[in-house]
């Protein structure tokens, strides 16, 4: 399977992947590595593995479409199966990536639906929630919407801090990226219009990744 990244910053998800892939344990092929900060660390990562890492500059486009077009023009060349978004800062147009629909998916740290958007883990704090986490999810037209694949969830323990919060997770989204990509890449999951299907079966809930 050809994965093509997205990452907009320091790219430990992207490393992630890396790391499974030259173990033997995810049978992908990272094919390029986009980003839309030429200061990226995730750009210095993929040329450290001879991966094609390409910088695209939103300021070079007129708008969001014409940048959001192009991206997908330079994913399509590199004739992506697969494209995961890994800290990728941007909210993408829907028509742009209307055709890679399925093929598409995001990470995010925290339990969607609930905290969308920026500033989870202090959400949750300020929430007073007992539980944390990260989700994986199909990316659609809606902001960290989509249907979601897999969760890992954390406890909230006294004292915690949106730095020990983040910390914490940030291992846990390494493996639960991995585990979601290393069943596409088996073949295992498909989307279905809102409907995602394991080994064909609808998932009546978000999978809890890893076990
Ligand atoms: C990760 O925590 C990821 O879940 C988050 O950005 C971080 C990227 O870290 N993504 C989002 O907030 C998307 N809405 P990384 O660059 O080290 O992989």
């Amino acid at each position: 399977m050809r994965v093509v990244v997205l990452a907009s910053g320091r790219g430990s998800n992207l490393e992630a992947l890396i790391d499974a892939q030259r173990g033997g344990h995810l049978p992908i092929r990272i094919v390029g590595v986009l980003s839309d900060k030429h200061e990226a660390r995730a750009l210095e990562l993929a040329r450290s593995h001879d991966i094609a890492a390409i910088h695209l500059d939103p300021r070079q486009f007129p708008d969001r479409r014409g940048y959001d077009l192009a991206l997908f023009a330079r994913i399509a060349d590199l004739h992506a199966d697969l494209i995961v978004l890994a800290g990728f800062m941007r909210i993408l147009d829907a028509e742009a990536f209307a055709p890679w629909l399925g093929r598409i998916i995001n990470i995010h740290p925290s339990l969607l639906p609930r905290y969308p958007g920026l500033h989870t883990h202090r959400r949750a704090l300020e929430a007073g929630d007992r539980e944390h986490g990260a989700s994986v999810h199909f990316v659609t037209a809606e902001l960290d919407g989509g249907p979601v694949i897999a969760q890992t969830v954390i406890e909230i323990a006294e004292g915690d801090t949106e730095g020990s919060l983040a910390s914490r997770l940030l291992a846990r989204e390494h493996r639960l990226l991995v585990a979601c990509v290393g069943l596409l890449a088996a073949g295992r999951l498909a989307l279905r219009a809102d409907t995602i299907l394991l080994d064909g079966v609808a998932l009546a809930a978000p999978l809890r990744l890893p076990d």
